[in-house]
């Protein structure tokens, strides 16, 4: 079977905030999907929600004319996990995040699913070398890593076990491009790549509050419109050389002296700074910056800042939290 033609059925086990998402997306690629839940009492509540749902959507022009009915025709409610999986290509596990609940769970779906079905967890934050132990069929194992929710936001993180064989990732790969999303492959460590810099970033806004120098409102307010305003555009490393190493060591220095060793100086900051490496004024820094090409990214960048301000004005009145940042 060519990979365009995969997988023919999916089965989605635990039918909650992302499985019900999961399976929008594959009715609507006219992939055929069952969902699983504790019992089938729970999956069919769950597909009326995510039906509810769709048709909001369509309402909103979020989804096209018709593609609520679809979604009904695409998505069955199982009335068991093993009824789910029975005939999947294709399984995507997104029960509770507890390694206990998943053990159970994947010791049900190898007993019931094809051995040729390649099996996704959709875990947060636990290392998919750790769950793969569970799993009599490593090979056919790895993470996928969507974000709520997972309708819209793009990116899936990718994350092979040690024992996932490389055309499993390969597929999986393709078939997240198919779906519309930007997969990206990733490392395998606790809380992979995008969790251990959201959650880095979560704790250091806490303490802010915690600590009485800022409300919950403000920092939200100032994370949004102000390094959060680049980062549709530019990921940390470019912003960085934007800004300048040195003056990101010399912050660090701050920072430390006054808040402690967590935030010490990188150590590859440090190496290219102190290399003459500063970032896109010295033509290079993580990043190579040729100098024919700076004006090029400083047109895009600027281009589209204005654009996103633009557009932030533009949803504004549809904003529920508007009145609360306007407080701030
Ligand atoms: N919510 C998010 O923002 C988000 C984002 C990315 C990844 N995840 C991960 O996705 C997974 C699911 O998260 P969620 O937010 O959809 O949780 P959720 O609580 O909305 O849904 C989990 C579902 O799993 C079901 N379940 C529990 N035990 C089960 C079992 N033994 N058999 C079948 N179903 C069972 C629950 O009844 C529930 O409906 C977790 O691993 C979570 O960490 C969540």
């Amino acid at each position: 079977m060519s990979s365009k033609d995969w997988p023919q059925r999916v089965a989605i086990v635990g039918a909650g905030t992302m499985g019900a998402g999961f399976a929008q997306i594959f009715s609507l690629a006219g992939i055929p999907c069952w969902i699983a839940d504790v019992d089938g009492e729970r999956a069919k509540v769950s597909r009326a929600g995510l039906i509810d749902l769709a048709r909001r959507f369509e309402a909103a022009g979020l989804l096209g004319a018709g593609e609520t009915k679809r979604i009904e025709e695409g998505v069955r409610a199982a009335p068991s996990v093993e009824a789910a999986v029975d005939g999947a290509d294709f399984v995507i596990e997104a029960v509770t995040e507890d390694k206990d609940v998943k053990r159970s769970v994947y010791s049900i779906i190898e007993a019931a699913a094809p051995e040729r079905a390649v099996v996704a967890s959709n875990t947060s934050a636990i290392p998919i070398h750790e769950l793969a132990e569970f799993l009599e069929r490593p090979e056919r194992f790895l993470g996928t890593h969507w974000f709520n929710p997972p309708q819209w936001v793009p990116c899936v993180e990718v994350i092979p076990g040690p024992r996932t064989d490389p055309a499993v990732v390969e597929r999986a790969h393709e078939l997240l491009r198919r779906l519309g999303k930007r997969p990206v492959t990733v490392g395998d460590a606790a809380g992979f790549v995008a969790n251990r810099i959201q959650f880095a970033m979560f704790r250091e806004a806490a303490l802010v509050v915690e600590e009485g120098v800022a409300t919950a409102e403000q920092v939200d307010e100032v994370v949004r419109a102000s390094f959060g305003f680049r980062l549709p555009f530019f990921g940390p490393f470019m912003i960085a050389d934007m800004a300048g190493l040195d003056v990101y060591s010399g912050a660090y220095r701050t920072l430390e002296a006054d808040l402690g060793t967590r935030f010490r100086v990188p150590s590859s900051l440090q190496g290219l700074t102190e290399g003459g490496r500063t970032g896109a004024k010295a033509g290079g820094g993580y990043f190579d910056w040729p100098e024919e090409r700076l004006p090029q990214i400083v047109d895009h960048r600027d281009a589209s800042y204005v654009a996103l301000e633009k557009l932030l004005e533009q949803l504004q009145p549809s904003n529920p939290r508007a009145d609360a940042q306007g407080e701030v």
